[in-house]
Parts: structure tokens; sequence; C-alpha cells
């Protein structure tokens, strides 16, 4: 299994190439970022996007593992489609235009996006999906923690947990913050984003009412519970037939 990594100086891209390395299943071909000088990467060649075409005609890597900015994101899956190279999609924060692109290519190859690679949170997906329904009518509040340098807010995992939420109990209003004299009103949920220090990514979800309050919670301890995910997918992905895949997929808990 030959991988190449997008975003690879990058905080994650650095990470995946470090646990490919470790993995007797996944070799990376070569990584590419826009500060290609800051390479080798634990021993990978990082060339400059502007090659990215090229590189693929040439080493025909299984996948592309990508962790970089949505911008750049659709360039690299764009060459990917035009090479047939399967995409695996870490990056979050991509708006409706560019989700839309990212699903025109995933008729051409396979093209996996999640927004979180952790097992963990897929349990926390489920377990929120179990206590909601458990608890209707009860307040629920969404409260993310990243790093200081974490661009997109909200994060894209806890998009994901507010859409879990609406598809039990229907499409509640979204508050981001609150300041002043702004009561919650009806079901509403409060999402919160906090941004400090080297915090790998903590997600909560508060079910509160009838004198009780519940809190599932998942935190990550190492972003290499992200590039495993990652690398997983890809594994799993390489030889798929072109289609809109997701971590559940990977997981068979589509
Ligand atoms: N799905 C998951 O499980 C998961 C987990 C963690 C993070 N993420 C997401 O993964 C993404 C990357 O996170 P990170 O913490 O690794 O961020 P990061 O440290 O900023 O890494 C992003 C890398 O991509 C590079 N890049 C940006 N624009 C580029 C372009 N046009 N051409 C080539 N390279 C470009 C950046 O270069 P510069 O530094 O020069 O800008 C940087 O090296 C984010 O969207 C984050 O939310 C997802």
């Amino acid at each position: 299994m030959n991988i190449a990594v997008t975003g690879a100086t990058g905080t994650m891209g650095r990470t995946v190439i470090e646990t490919a390395n470790d993995r007797p299943d996944v070799t990376v071909a070569f990584g590419i970022d826009q500060a290609a000088e800051e390479g080798p990467i634990d021993g990978v060649r990082v060339y400059a996007p502007s090659e990215l075409e090229a590189l693929l005609e040439e080493s025909r890597p299984n996948v592309l593992v990508d962790f970089s900015a949505p911008a750049a994101t659709l360039s690299f899956v764009k060459a990917a489609a035009d090479a047939g190279v399967a995409v695996v999609i870490g990056t979050t924060g991509f708006d409706e235009a560019g989700l839309s692109t990212l699903r025109d290519a995933s008729e051409t190859v396979p093209v996996l996006k999640a927004s979180n690679f952790a097992r963990g949170v897929w349990a926390l997906l489920r377990a929120v999906e179990d206590a909601v329904r458990a608890v209707p009518g009860y307040d629920i509040e969404v409260t993310e923690t990243h790093h200081n340098r974490k661009v997109d807010a909200p994060s894209g995992t806890a998009n994901t947990i507010l859409e879990r939420i609406d598809s039990v109990r229907g499409e509640a209003e979204k508050v981001y913050g609150r300041k002043g004299n702004q009561p919650r009103e009806g079901d509403e949920i409060g999402v919160f984003a906090r941004r400090a220090g080297n915090i790998r990514g903590e997600h909560e979800v508060l079910l509160a009412g009838n004198d009780e309050v519940l809190t599932l919670t998942h935190r990550a301890e190492s972003r290499r519970v992200f590039a495993e995910g990652a690398l997983d997918a890809a594994v799993w992905l390489a030889g798929s037939h072109p289609g809109w895949y997701g971590f559940a997929d990977v997981l068979g808990d589509a």
C-alpha cells in the first residue's frame, strides 16, 4: 500500500508520515506542501504543490491522504481524480461549494472524507444519539476545545455531533456563543468553541433537565489517533469503487 501525503509538513501531515513509517502495511511515496523546504519528514521527500500531477503519474500511489486546508484540498483532489488516485480527506472547514466539488470528484475516484478519524469519536456519536433519544426535552449544549492554531470553528466534529442530535430530535436552532441578555430559547443548542495551547481535540455534549445532568466527552490524547484512523481508512479505500465514503464505512457502521 503506497500513499502520498498532502499538507505533509503540517502538524497532521507529519504525524501521518511518522505513523505510516511505523506500520508494516503502508509506505509513503512522497509528501506535498507549500512549505516543501521544511522536508524531508521522517525520511520522506516533500515537494511543492506544482509537482503533484507529475508525481502522481510517476509513482502511482494507491491513495492520497490530505490534511491541509480547504482551498488546497480542492486542487489536490482534482489532480488525484485526473490521475485516477483514491483520496482520504481529513481537512475540515469546507463550504457547500467545496463539498460539492469533492462529491463531483467521487464520481471518478473513491473519496473518503471524515471530520474525525478517532474511533472513540464514532462511539461518542452513537452514544449521543442514544442519550438524546433517552432524555427527550432536555437542554443540550455542545462544547469543543482545540489548540490555538485551529482555523475553523466550530470543529467539523462538533458539526457532525450537531447533525446526529438533529437526526434524532429534528432540526434545532444553533446559538454560537452567548453574550448580554440572551436567555436560552426553546430547544436551541448552544455551541461553544474554545482555543488554547496544544490541546489535540475535546468534544463534550451536555444534556440537562429534570434535576439531572449527563455529559458525554471524548478527548484525543495524541494526534496519532487521527493518523492511525486515516491510514486505516486509506488501506480500506484502496481498490474500492469510485464513490463517496465516510469513516463509518471503514468501521462497518454505515
Ligand atoms: N479529520 C481528522 O481526524 C482531523 C484531525 C486533526 C486535524 N484535522 C484537520 O486537518 C487540517 C490540517 O490540520 P493541521 O493541524 O495539520 O494544520 P496545519 O499544521 O496548519 O497543517 C496544514 C498544512 O497544509 C499546508 N497548506 C496549506 N495550504 C496549502 C496549499 N495551498 N498548498 C500546499 N500546502 C498547503 C500548510 O502550510 P503552511 O503552514 O505554509 O500554511 C500546512 O503545512 C485542518 O483542516 C484540521 O481541522 C482533521
